[in-house]
């Protein structure tokens, strides 16, 4: 029986990288029967809601999804499609590992950076409550709720037993938002009280970001909430070469959609130069979630190997090769034993 899963390629740079992904997984063997579903922002707008019923139901139908980025207006006009998949799945754990590749010369080439961040995914100030209460004057709410900090936590403390990890840092702005992020606090460490063997800290996230820039190396797993793990995680991304290169899994107790941390990068799209490796790596972490471990590994390997011959990689990871190009060469890998 193949593997259901529910292709989203997305837009902007969306198409080109999903497509690349698809072919790769493809590439490993693994029998996955893919749904394509169409998510753009055009669709969107015609369908004049969020999110249209037909994605929902092929992710309901699968439980798996593979996600390109979809475009989202600023201010104005509805609100992210991402949120609000998130939210209707109930895809509460954003999860994005953030280590180096091989070869790929970085600022931080001389330390070794291995971290997880754990983001909370559907609430704080990405509940969308926002409103004018006279004119010029605008309040978002920011929701923490018990309910939602705990699974978070629970989840980032299982994940850390079940991979060996050895530190969860909390982070938090709770000096000044007392009640929310102190809720968030609470939560998390009556979880770690569960976890004796796991090492529990604290991190204030003005300077776990400063922490982040000046020693890397010192960070394992990262849990935080919604709007922090936004941010920090982009950071994270810049240590180790960029967006182009870090996937991420959004997980519920029963769908999981596995995307990129990048966005639809207007700037480059259509010209096939996007680095379609965060996508592919998203790939291996949803071979992993459907029990496909070796086939997971071996496109990994055979990710990794393009990076340390260095001879097929994109413009913003200092190469040349196209979207394509980058791809046969992993294929080739793959082909030839990852
Ligand atoms: P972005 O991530 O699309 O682009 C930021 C910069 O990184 C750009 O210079 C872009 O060219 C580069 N970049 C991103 N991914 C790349 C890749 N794979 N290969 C090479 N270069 C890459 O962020 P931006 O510009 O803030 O957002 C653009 C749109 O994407 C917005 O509408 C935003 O809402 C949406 N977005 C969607 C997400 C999703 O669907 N999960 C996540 C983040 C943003």
């Amino acid at each position: 029986m193949p593997h259901k899963v529910t292709l989203i390629p997305g837009d902007g740079i969306g198409p080109e990288v999903a497509v690349a992904a698809m072919r790769v997984i493809d590439a490993t063997g693994v029998d996955i029967a893919w749904e394509r579903v169409e998510l753009t922002a055009d669709i969107i707008a015609a369908h004049r809601e969020e999110l249209p019923a037909h994605v929902v139901e092929s992710i309901r139908r699968t439980r798996v999804g593979l996600k390109g980025p979809v475009t989202t207006p600023v201010a104005g006009g509805y609100t992210s499609v991402n949120v609000a998949l998130r939210k209707r799945l109930d895809l509460f754990a954003n999860v994005r590992p953030v280590r180096q590749l091989p070869g790929l010369k970085t600022r931080y080439s001389d330390v070794v950076i291995d971290m997880v961040i754990f983001r909370e995914n559907t609430e704080d100030l990405y509940a969308g409550l926002e409103h004018e209460v006279v004119a010029d004057v605008v309040t978002s709410l920011k929701v923490i709720t018990r309910t939602a900090s705990t699974r978070i936590a629970r989840h980032a403390f299982e994940y850390a037993r079940k991979m060996k990890r050895r530190r969860v840092t909390a982070v938090h702005k709770a000096n000044i938002m007392k009640l929310g992020d102190g809720l968030f606090l609470r939560c998390a460490r009556e979880v770690a009280r569960g976890f004796p063997e796991i090492e529990y800290k604290e991190l204030i996230v003005d300077n776990t970001a400063m922490q982040m820039v000046m020693r890397p190396e010192q960070f394992d797993l990262l849990l935080m909430p919604n709007l922090y793990g936004d941010i920090i995680s982009d950071l994270a991304a810049g240590l180790v070469g960029g967006l182009g290169i870090v996937p991420g899994a959004n997980v519920g107790d029963e769908y999981a959609v596995f995307e990129a941390v990048h966005g639809s990068a207007p700037d480059i799209a259509g010209k096939g130069i996007a680095n379609p490796t965060a996508i592919m790596m998203s790939g291996a972490m949803m071979l992993d979630h459907l029990g496909e471990i070796d086939a997971a590994a071996r496109l990994r390997n055979a990710v990794e190997r393009v990076y340390q011959e260095g001879h097929h990689l994109t413009g913003d990871v200092g190469g040349t090769a196209s979207t394509a190009e980058f791809t046969d060469a992993v294929v080739q890998n793959l082909a030839s034993g990852g």
